[in-house]
């Protein structure tokens, strides 16, 4: 995961624009089937939405974020929650849940085969692990474009900048083999998905993107982003409306 991103982000921004990802996430609520009394615990719960949907279904929920002030945002919404800022390389459960929850954080980490031994370990034998990343190709359209874009502008680019890890399905469910898990079900699929407003790329990239443009000057970004947004328009906006390329992966594994 990219720290720094991550705990830089503002929530109330997350919140207005990006709400998205948890409206989303509701479908993977659904694989995850929670039963009631269940240990669930949510890693990357962000502003905790999608851990008060599993708490109304009768989990008994914990959530853990990195950014501090997305937890803060999580308990002041949701104050009937356990909720923990947390490193998910240095989880500190063993055998403690039924199910292991993850929407929209994994492709966050950038050492994958870590975070799940650290999962696998949190979870109590026979317990699943459920989880929703960006899978391979996801956003490629706009990220493509933010590179060429920065390096036409004299920006040096290197593959490190890139702030996400998106796997093919094999790639992935091999990792979690590595670790232990018994993969009982893998799927990749397109999820074309609205961005909020006539800026919503712009908002997107200013959000999830910033690392690529670390240590630039704001008018060299600016024009990277007003040029990505140029070249992208008649791609993915359509009357206004942006649509970004996303490409997910769902995964359920059991320890
Ligand atoms: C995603 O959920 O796939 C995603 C979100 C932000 C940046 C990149 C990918």
């Amino acid at each position: 995961m990219k720290q720094q991103t991550t705990n830089t982000w503002n929530a109330n921004l997350y919140d207005k624009n990006h709400s998205f990802v948890s409206k989303f996430g509701h479908s993977l609520i659904e694989l995850l089937a929670p039963i009631k009394g269940e240990q669930i615990l949510d890693v990357g719960c962000g502003t905790g939405d999608l851990a008060h949907e599993i708490y109304k279904l009768g989990g008994s929920i914990v959530g853990i974020d990195q950014s501090e002030n997305m937890i803060q945002q999580a308990q002041h919404k949701y104050p009937h929650i356990s909720f923990a800022v947390q490193d998910i390389l240095k989880l500190e459960y063993n055998n403690a849940f039924d199910a292991v929850f993850s929407n929209a954080m994994l492709h966050w980490v950038k050492q994958p085969k870590q975070a799940l031994h650290c999962i696998y370990n949190s979870l109590k034998p026979g317990g699943r692990f459920v989880a929703e990343l960006g899978g391979k190709g996801n956003v490629q359209t706009i990220t493509n474009e933010i590179i060429d874009q920065s390096e036409k502008s004299g920006i040096t680019y290197t593959p490190e900048q890139f702030p996400w890890y998106f796997p093919s399905i094999g790639e992935y469910t091999s990792l979690m083999e590595e670790v232990g898990f018994h993969v009982i079900f893998a799927y990749q699929f397109d999820r074309p998905t609205p961005l909020e407003g006539s800026d919503g790329l712009r908002n997107w990239i200013e959000m999830f993107a910033a690392n690529i443009f670390a240590n630039q000057l704001k008018a060299v970004k600016e024009r990277v982003i007003t040029n990505v947004e140029h070249n992208l328009r008649d791609h993915l906006c359509k009357d206004n409306q942006w649509i970004a390329d996303y490409k997910r992966l769902r995964v359920i594994g059991i320890r």
